[in-house]
């Protein structure tokens, strides 16, 4: 199963809508995936202790570990990842060990480009994520409405699921 974390909050997401082409391109493959949108499942503010309790953070805890691989779709907010996203992996934790981990960002403007790096490097130093080579990054004039609308931005989204699921399946385990 291949997991797409929506990260954004915002009713109209951008990146959400990068989430929902990766969802459709790994349905088109035929391959099993599930999406987890924070707007719709809200988490807990990380405190270290009983946050973890909470139920969203369990399924999502529950989905993580079982995902061959996990693409995180964030807005871009202050040259990083939403704190939502961030909050995740918080709550999370050693669910992500191991993982294969693929990102896009949806951003304001051109210059944020390096965003994902900070999330990047804390999944590989803690729990030795490998980090897909190959990041999508949309800025406003790719969308039209709900719709992605650049042929561009579309394939990277098609090479970043093809990439991600080539390097899971390169990784699985022999049963
Ligand atoms: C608090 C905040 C901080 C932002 N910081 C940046 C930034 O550093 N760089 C950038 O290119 N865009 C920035 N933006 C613009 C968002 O990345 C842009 O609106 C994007 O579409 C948000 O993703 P979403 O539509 O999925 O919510 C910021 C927006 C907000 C609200």
């Amino acid at each position: 199963m291949i997991l797409v974390i929506s990260s954004s909050l915002h009713p109209d997401s951008r990146s959400r809508i990068l989430a929902r082409a990766c969802i459709d391109r790994l349905s088109g493959l035929g391959e099993e995936t599930h999406l987890f949108d924070l707007a719709v499942s809200p988490l807990p503010q990380c405190d270290g202790a009983n946050a973890y309790g909470d139920s969203n953070v369990g399924e999502l805890s529950r989905q993580i570990k079982q995902a061959d691989a996990i693409l995180i779709a964030s807005p871009v907010y202050n040259y990083d990842v939403n704190s939502a996203a961030k909050n995740a992996v918080e709550l999370t934790g050693r669910a992500w060990t191991g993982k294969v981990v693929g990102m896009m960002l949806a951003a304001g403007g051109h210059g944020s480009y390096m965003s994902a790096m900070g999330l990047a490097n804390s999944l590989m130093l803690d729990f030795r994520c490998l980090i897909v080579p190959r990041f999508i990054y949309a800025t406003g004039d790719a969308f039209e409405g709900s719709n992605l609308a650049d042929e561009e931005i579309q394939s990277r989204v098609d090479l970043l699921v093809d990439d991600t699921l080539r390097i899971a399946r390169a990784l699985q385990t022999p049963e």
